[in-house]
């Protein structure tokens, strides 16, 4: 349990009542903490990101400014909300953003379709059971410990009525989901801090749920979860390479989400400076128009998609064995390579931006 004592409200931090749909500085001159982790999180990036940008500006060439209320609904949640769609305030650019998330209330199913109930205004809602605040009103609210907060973005169904994003029902069909071991427990998991500054209140032994949203883009993340070995035999000149690969700890598909993510496996082998082998698999969903060619930038694949054409993705706690031969002559011997990276858009303007190596492995066969 926390103590908490109210040292004092500092004015000198908060010049009058909080204004609705504020700029996350603003929550951060208390909520310091929780700040600094935001700004690392893709949330943080979800507008200002240039891979998010040239995809909105390609799609606003084919289909007009109209589409831009579409995309900003998830990326930037406040420019919706506020009507503000030329990005006028701060806070609309700040991609999701405090001010969203803790005015959401609830997250109602109806028709299948997750739709946040908002309300901006002087109530910030959040996990704290008597939170007292004297900067805004404060709101247990349950809906914030449940995966359902994360449903309205990560899960959507496009006018086509096609399902793009099925982040959420994939983890509802997971071990995880009937367990009720929610989304927060893998991506806002508890490290220690200071809900607020200790010169608002003073709180000992004071957790706080991680805001960077560690995912896809997390080495740590994506070791933890892909276990892989590489095992090699030899049989005269044959040499069989096998890579076992499994998802042990995603509450979701690998990957999820946006139709052009993959993890890819690459497989080479060398004898001295000369390769003798090279191969690769590709783990990802391919979704198409209604005239079946796959679709490959993210406005179309988000807004054109009818059907999934394949899906070699790894499910929540599946393993595979990938199998590969190649000839090698007796007595010869060979160094093998396998190589994990995680693809991420096809907008990205920088290789390193696009895919991210995060493992390999090596055997040697003599
Ligand atoms: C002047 C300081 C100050 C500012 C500015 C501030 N807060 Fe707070 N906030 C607090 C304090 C103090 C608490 C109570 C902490 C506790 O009880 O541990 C709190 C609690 C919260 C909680 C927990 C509520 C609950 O019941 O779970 C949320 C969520 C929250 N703030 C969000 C925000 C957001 C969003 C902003 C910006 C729009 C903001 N705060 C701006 C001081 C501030
Ligand atoms: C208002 C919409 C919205 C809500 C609500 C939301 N997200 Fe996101 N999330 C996004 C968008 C948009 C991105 C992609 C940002 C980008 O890369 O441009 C994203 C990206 C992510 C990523 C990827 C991080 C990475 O580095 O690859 C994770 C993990 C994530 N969200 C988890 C969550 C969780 C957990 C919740 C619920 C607590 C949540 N999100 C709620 C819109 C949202
Ligand atoms: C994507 C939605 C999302 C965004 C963006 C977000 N929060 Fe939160 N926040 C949550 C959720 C969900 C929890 C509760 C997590 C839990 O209890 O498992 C939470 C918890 C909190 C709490 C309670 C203390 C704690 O750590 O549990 C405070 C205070 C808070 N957030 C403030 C902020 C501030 C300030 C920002 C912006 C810098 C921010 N939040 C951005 C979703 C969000
Ligand atoms: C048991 C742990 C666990 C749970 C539960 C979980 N995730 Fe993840 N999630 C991960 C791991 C590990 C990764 C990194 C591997 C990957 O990208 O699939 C990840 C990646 C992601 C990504 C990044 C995808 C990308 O392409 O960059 C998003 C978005 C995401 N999770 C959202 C969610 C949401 C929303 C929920 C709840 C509905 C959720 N996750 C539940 C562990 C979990
Ligand atoms: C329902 C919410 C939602 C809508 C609507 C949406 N996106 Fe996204 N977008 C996301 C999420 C969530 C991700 C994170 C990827 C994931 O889950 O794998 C993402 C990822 C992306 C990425 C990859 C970003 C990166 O850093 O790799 C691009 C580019 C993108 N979206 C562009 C668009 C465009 C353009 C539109 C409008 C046609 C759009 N999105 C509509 C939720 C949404």
């Amino acid at each position: 349990m926390r103590s908490i004592t109210i040292v004092f409200l500092a004015a000198p931090l908060c010049a009058g009542p909080l204004r609705p749909m504020s700029s996350a500085e603003t929550c951060g001159q208390c909520h310091r903490a929780i700040l600094d982790a935001w700004k690392g999180s893709a949330h943080a990036r979800a507008m200002e990101s240039p891979v998010f940008q040239d995809a909105l500006d390609a799609a606003e060439t084919v289909l007009g400014p109209g589409v831009r209320r579409t995309c900003m609904g998830c990326h930037a949640p406040l420019a919706v909300e506020g009507g503000d769609l030329q990005l006028d305030r701060k806070a609309s650019w700040e991609g999701v953003t405090c001010d969203y998330c803790h005015s959401i209330r609830e997250v109602n199913f109806d028709g299948g379709v997750p739709r946040p109930k908002l309300e901006f205004g002087a109530v910030k809602s959040g996990p704290v059971k008597h939170a007292v605040s004297g900067a805004h009103a404060t709101a247990y609210s349950p809906v914030h410990e449940s995966s359902r907060v994360c449903a309205p973005c990560h899960e959507y169904r496009n006018q086509k009525g096609f399902l793009v994003l099925s982040t959420f029902s994939e983890w509802q069909a997971s071990r995880f989901g009937k367990q009720g071991k929610n989304c927060q427990s893998c991506h806002m998991y508890q490290v220690a801090g200071n809900v607020a500054d200790v010169r608002v209140v003073r709180a000992s032994d004071s957790r706080i749920n991680l805001h960077k949203m560690p995912g896809g883009r997390s080495v740590q993340q994506l070791n933890q979860t892909i276990k892989a070995e590489l095992t090699l035999t030899r049989e005269g000149g044959k040499v069989r390479a096998v890579v076992g690969l499994a998802n042990v700890a995603a509450g979701h598909y690998v990957p999820t989400g946006s139709p052009l993510r993959q993890l890819i496996l690459e497989i080479q082998a060398s004898s001295g400076p000369a390769v003798v082998f090279r191969d690769k698999r590709i783990y990802a969903r391919s979704v198409a128009g209604s005239n079946g060619v796959p679709l490959a930038r993210e406005h179309d694949s988000f807004l054109d998609s009818v059907k999934t054409l394949s899906d070699t993705r790894l499910a929540p706690d599946e393993s595979r064995k990938e199998q590969f031969q190649f000839d090698l002559a007796p007595g010869v011997a060979a160094d093998v390579t396998a190589t994990l990276s995680y693809y991420y858009s096809p907008a990205a303007r920088s290789e390193s931006d696009r895919k991210m190596a995060f493992r390999s492995l090596r055997a040697r066969i003599q």
